[in-house]
């Protein structure tokens, strides 16, 4: 993450003097979008670069579920599975992304590296659950079908 440290200096400069632990979480979005995701030498560099205890950037990476510690596939697929998207099918719909996605559980990568399957907790989408995330981008109101068509589309 060194060579992100100009770009953070530049951060730094917007916030007020003495808030440097407020950067935590632009930085570790900025990590993750350079890398896809946040290393733990990326941890030691944001703390000495923030001078912040190592256990404040450990817990704002526990907290967020969007943050990931390890690689992931071509395809990040997360599935919520809090409580409207289980009234409304969560769990099928996660055995169902999983077996298509050609893994056994969620938290697996295929092993072709295209997709990558997680559970989420409520991703403030209630009103169309139950809901997948690809990448970035929400997809609504899923279900078996309406996923088949959308993994048959990513290349
Ligand atoms: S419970 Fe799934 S988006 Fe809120």
């Amino acid at each position: 993450m060194k060579h992100l440290i100009p770009e953070f200096e530049k951060l730094k400069k917007r916030y007020p003097a003495g808030l440097d632990s407020a950067l935590v979480l632009p930085c570790l979005h900025r990590i993750q979008a350079d890398r896809g995701y946040v290393a733990d030498e990326d941890i030691d560099g944001l703390c000495e670069f923030l001078r912040v205890p190592r256990i404040q950037v450990e817990e704002v990476l526990s907290y967020y579920t969007m943050f990931r510690r390890k690689p992931v596939g071509r395809w990040h697929l997360q599935v919520c599975r809090n409580v409207s998207c289980s009234m409304r099918g969560a769990e099928r719909l996660i055995g169902h992304v999983c077996k298509r996605a050609g893994v056994s559980q969620p938290g697996q990568t295929s092993a072709d590296g295209r997709f990558t399957v997680s559970t989420v907790e409520c991703l403030g989408s209630c009103g169309t659950a139950p809901v997948l995330v690809v990448n970035e981008t929400y997809h609504e109101n899923m279900d078996a079908a309406k996923t088949d068509a959308l993994l048959e589309g990513l290349k």
